[in-house]
């Protein structure tokens, strides 16, 4: 992990006000592994003066990708940037998805902005892997399917594809899968990866998360992020040291 300076080289207004932003940053494009995250000083006052964390959307060559929609101050400063602005940048930081493994297929569940990892993960995954995506938003404007590869959709409200939330959509498909073989990796608002590890445990299917949670430093020194463990031997896990991917059983959600 170290601090770049890095050009920004491109800022892509997706649908739906989604933005890939493509920054030059060679030492972490080449180390950098799906799953992990960056934290980024969006301005260049001491307002906002926390960084963002951002997951690593892809990469290309010696170039960086994240994607991000404008919430609050943070993300509106970063939409506002231009070709060549700088951007300062610790990275790679946390833990990312597992790729490998015995399983034959990766499930990938993701909610909303929850689809940010996942174009790397898929560009990562062993040939040797089939990929099923399940994709599920509020309404057709919140489904992100930017990389994703055989996808299935879910709106809570009909809009597009089946009605109702990513994981009973994943329920009612799993049924012709061989579960022994399948590994689910996800990535949503706090409530899906709920139901995602309570459906997962319960049919004892291998599952990872990246979790969520507001940070500080990035890399274990604050203790700004605990996220309470369900291991036996600690209480507290941090989000950005520990995770932000986690096995599902050993975290509670
Ligand atoms: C490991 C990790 C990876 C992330 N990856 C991405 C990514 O790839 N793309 C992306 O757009 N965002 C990602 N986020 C979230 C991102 O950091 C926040 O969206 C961002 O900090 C918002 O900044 P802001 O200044 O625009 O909003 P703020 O002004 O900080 O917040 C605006 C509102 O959003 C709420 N909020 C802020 N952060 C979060 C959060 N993490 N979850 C839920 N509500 C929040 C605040 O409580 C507030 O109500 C990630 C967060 C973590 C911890
Ligand atoms: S953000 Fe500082 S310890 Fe996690």
């Amino acid at each position: 992990m170290f601090i770049y300076n890095s050009a920004i080289e491109k800022i892509i207004a997706l649908e739906n006000n989604i933005f890939l932003l493509k920054a030059h940053c060679p030492e972490i494009a080449s180390t950098i592994q799906p799953g992990q995250f960056l934290n980024i000083k969006v301005s260049e006052t001491t307002f906002p003066l926390l960084r963002r964390p951002f997951s690593v959307c892809d990469v290309e060559g010696d170039s960086i990708f994240i994607m991000f929609n404008i919430l609050g101050e943070g993300t509106k400063l970063l939409q506002k940037k231009h070709i060549g602005d700088t951007l300062n940048i610790i990275g790679p930081l946390g833990n990312g998805f597992s790729l490998g493994g015995n399983f034959e297929t990766a499930v990938i569940v993701a909610g909303g902005l929850g689809s940010a990892p996942f174009p790397y993960f898929i560009k990562k995954l062993n040939m040797d892997k089939k990929i099923a995506c399940f994709v599920g938003g509020k309404s057709e404007h919140d489904v992100i399917q930017y990389g994703m590869r055989n996808v299935k959709v879910s709106t809570d409200d009909g809009s597009l594809g089946f009605k109702g939330n990513v994981v009973e959509l994943l329920q009612q498909e799993l049924s012709s899968y061989e579960y022994s073989k399948i590994k689910i990796f996800g990535c949503g608002p706090t409530a899906m990866l709920r139901s995602l590890r309570e459906f997962t445990i319960k049919n004892n299917i291998e599952c990872e998360v990246s979790t969520e949670c507001a940070m500080a430093c990035g890399f274990g020194i604050c203790m700004g992020c605990p996220t309470e463990s369900a291991k036996q031997n600690d209480k507290y896990l941090l989000v950005c040291k520990d995770g932000p991917v986690f096995n599902v059983k050993d975290v509670v959600i």
